[in-house]
């Protein structure tokens, strides 16, 4: 299991970043929400409920359960994140929802404050054991748990894997930096008109070379970032005469910190996902919190199904 505060922040930065689109971009990047199967999956599970039940969704994100129980016309309704920016996009979106800024770990709820926690690829970060245990007291007896999680043989895993070896390939190209030194070479060159910098200028172009062909062979496999990277890059230097070097620099440098941070993101979530033998260890300390479980399920989703997480299904009986 990952740091979970620092996968925390990288989450603020992703949702930071989102807060400003609209909510067709926030779902398609997760992947999920259009999805027919979890919208099923969920609103079979939420139906079960009396329209009155107590409801959260525990790592809410923009509020992908939240919005089945919002349509099915339920009111009472708890969103809980990490990062105050999902809260505040989960609660620009479903108008009432209460929002709560919390680490799953240490929940602020008094005993019985729910009659259905539900979790979409989202306790597992918190750390499942921890999230169990915080979770446990805020249900009320009869209380339903259901939380799918990451699965560590599953096809978002997969991706995720996939995901963080593109994020790595980009870094690796060593493009950035190189280029970050060719346009402070060239502004000092430029401005100076000394040899020896308009030598180091030389000596930052060569350097530049291997980077350029690797980010651009990156590129040609349709690698969007470098693809990105590569022509914002061109464009700049076509017309560096019109940018300041530090806007230059500024943009070169958020667009690694960004693929850093996805790279953090999407090993978070393969160090999250769970084996069937650690779900089955998980649903053991439920049932010493006083539940009774269901053995775990494959979420499957996709044509050819394919499974892409556990389910975690049990109910508060003591
Ligand atoms: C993969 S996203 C899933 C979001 C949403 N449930 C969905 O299905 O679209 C994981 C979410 O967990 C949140 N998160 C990560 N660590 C957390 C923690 N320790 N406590 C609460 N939320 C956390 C992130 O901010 C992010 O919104």
């Amino acid at each position: 299991m990952g740091d979970y505060q620092g996968a925390g922040s990288e989450w603020s930065r992703y949702w930071s970043g989102r807060a400003g689109n609209d909510s067709s971009e926030v779902y398609a990047f997760q992947g999920l929400e259009a999805d027919e199967e979890l919208k099923g999956f969920w609103k079979g599970v939420i139906s079960d409920f009396p329209k009155t039940a107590r409801i959260a969704d525990l790592a809410c994100g923009a509020g992908s359960v939240i919005r089945h129980a919002h349509a099915l016309g339920y009111s009472n309704l708890t969103g809980v994140d990490i990062s105050p920016d999902a809260i505040a996009l989960m609660q620009s979106r479903y108008r009432g929802v209460r929002g709560v800024v919390s680490n799953i770990g240490s929940l602020p709820f008094p005993e019985d404050s729910f009659d259905l926690l539900v979790s979409q690829f989202g306790f597992e970060y918190a750390g499942a054991t921890p999230s169990l245990e915080a979770i446990a007291p805020a249900l009320s007896k009869g209380g339903r748990f259901v939380g799918i999680v990451h699965m560590t043989e599953g096809a978002i895993a997969r991706e995720c894997r996939a995901n963080k070896a593109a994020c790595d390939a980009l870094e690796d190209t060593g493009f950035i930096p190189a280029a970050m030194r060719v346009f402070e070479a060239y502004d000092t060159a430029e401005r100076t008109g000394t040899d020896a910098d308009k030598r180091a200028l030389s000596a930052a172009l060569e350097g530049l070379e291997a980077p350029r062909q690797a980010i651009a062979d990156l590129a040609a496999k349709k690698h969007d970032l470098a693809g990105h990277t590569l022509s914002g890059t061109q464009i700049m230097f076509n017309r560096r005469r019109f940018y300041k070097l530090e806007d230059i620099l500024d943009w070169l440098q958020r667009v690694k910190d960004e693929n850093l941070a996805h790279a953090a993101r999407m090993q978070g979530m393969v160090d999250a996902s769970l084996t069937r033998e650690q779900v089955i260890d998980h649903l053991g300390r439920l049932k010493e919190l006083g539940f009774t479980a269901r053995e775990p399920e494959a979420m499957m989703q996709g044509s050819p199904a394919e499974p892409i997480g556990w389910i975690f299904d049990a109910t508060k009986t003591s």
